[in-house]
């Protein structure tokens, strides 16, 4: 009998080959580690609203929307005409121009905690200028941040992303990194406190996704970001919310708006662009004040942020004020539609895998879900510790994946990020292919 791997290599007989080709020429055939898979990734030639096309011609429903990117689907109208109208205008200035400062100001709008804001171009560098800023403002230098979360692949946060969470987690890393930056269990009350208390007299930040990726988008509980908030506060330490992919998706105003806990920081990133490349660091005037160089600071007392040659890029700046134009009028639309999509998706899909008798686990929030293989029925899985440890990951980034593929579905971790151009159609036919996925993995 055909295996899924035989049908995948017929399906897509030219990705096999163009990836031959990528590896001869970049490290393992790909820019971006996450768009690797054995035995090779499709690739792809176009996309529209909620599907991509791949190389050999085929359709897939697309749950990975370009790295959460596009709330709106693929080359929304509204973007691609923004983009076109600045296009004629020009590419890149490297200089200050209006459309940017209106940008800024519906950021600092619609989240909360943006008192003021700045831009750079990738959610990295926006985490990174974070905790700078942080350790400046507060003199200390202990960052906290949550075991198994990801916020970029900067130095300083790049510690206790993969189990073990205390083995360095790249050569080239300096070992002291990990004096300075320490992890926290998420959700995990007293463990945080604990950890906290050790740190108290260095503290300069705490940093979390309220809504953690790594966890299987799972949200904070409301007396953990309290917890978090108060004992920051007491500190005078900095609270750091990296909204990179829940700004503007699991509300207008982020997490925060929706938990209702105001961090001092805030690192935006992605839908914030419009799928341009972008990151912001938002956050309280009088800690990010401290970066401007209208201050004239001397050299070692300052806060640099930037160079940052296309920072606040003019096709950035025109494609994500066209983006957060367009969600703040229809946010009555957007954001309940998203929402009920999520919730039918994640419902309807935990009911296959337990009718299939398949032993999958499906967790998320909003417009967000993950598949899961544990290894045991019954484990509890909110947390990066809980995923890490108790479900078999490659079977999810691998077979599940793959098998997805076979029945034209794009997914990422199991799962994805729906957007507003998904149809109800699209919901019936995701559903429908897992059902077939989930026969097939049964089954064999
Ligand atoms: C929560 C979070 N923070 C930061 C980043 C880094 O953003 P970028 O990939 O734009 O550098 C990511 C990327 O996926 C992310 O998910």
């Amino acid at each position: 009998m055909e295996s899924y791997l035989d049908f995948y290599r017929k399906k897509t007989p030219l990705s096999e080959t163009l990836f031959q080709r990528a590896r001869k020429v970049m490290p393992g055939g790909i820019s971006h580690n996450i768009h690797y898979f054995p035995p090779y990734p499709i690739l792809i030639k176009d996309a529209t609203g909620s599907k991509l096309i791949d190389v050999d011609g085929n359709e897939y429903i697309d749950l990975w929307m370009g790295n959460y990117t596009h709330l709106l689907g693929h080359r929304p109208q509204i973007i691609t005409q923004a983009i076109e109208t600045q296009l004629r205008k020009g590419i890149h200035w490297g200089a200050l121009f209006e459309e940017q400062i209106e940008w800024a100001e519906l950021i600092q709008e619609l989240i909360p905690s943006a008192e003021m804001v700045r831009f750079c171009c990738s959610g990295t560098e926006a985490t990174m200028y974070a905790v700078r800023v942080a350790r400046a403002f507060t003199g200390r230098k202990t960052i906290l941040k949550i075991a198994g979360g990801w916020h970029g692949a900067n130095s300083d946060l790049t510690v206790g992303i993969k189990t073990p969470y205390e083995k360095e987690e790249s050569l080239g890393l300096l070992p002291e990194l990990q004096l300075y930056t320490k992890t926290i269990p998420f959700n995990d009350i007293d463990g945080t406190l604990r950890i906290i208390d050790q740190n108290k007299k260095d503290l300069a930040a705490i940093i979390l996704e309220p809504v953690i990726a790594e966890g299987g988008f799972s949200p904070a509980a409301p007396e953990y970001l309290k917890m978090l908030r108060s004992e920051t506060e007491r500190l005078g330490a900095i609270l750091i919310f990296d909204e990179v992919i829940s700004g503007f998706r699991v509300a207008l105003g982020g997490a925060q708006k929706r938990f209702g806990i105001i961090p001092d920081l805030t690192t935006l990133g992605k839908i914030a662009g419009g799928g341009m490349p972008v990151g912001v660091i938002a956050g309280k005037k009088e800690i990010l004040i401290q970066t401007s160089p209208e201050l004239k600071k001397e050299k070692g007392n300052r806060i640099l942020i930037g160079g940052g040659t296309f920072s606040a890029h003019p096709l950035t700046v025109t494609s994500g004020l066209a983006m957060l134009r367009f969600l703040k009028e229809n946010a009555n639309v957007v954001y309940p539609t998203l929402e009920r999509a999520g919730e039918k998706l994640r419902r309807s899909l935990q009911e296959i895998f337990d009718q299939e008798g398949l032993g999958a686990a499906v967790t998320g929030f909003a417009s967000l879900y993950q598949v899961h293989f544990p290894f045991k029925k019954g484990l509890e899985l909110h947390s990066p510790h809980h995923i890490h440890q108790f479900t078999d990951i490659e079977r999810r980034e691998v077979e599940f994946r793959i098998r997805m593929l076979n029945h034209g579905v794009h997914v990422m971790h199991g799962g994805g990020g729906l957007s507003f151009a998904h149809s109800d159609e699209d919901i019936k036919r995701i559903i429908e292919a897992t059902k077939e996925v989930s026969k097939e993995m049964a089954k064999s």
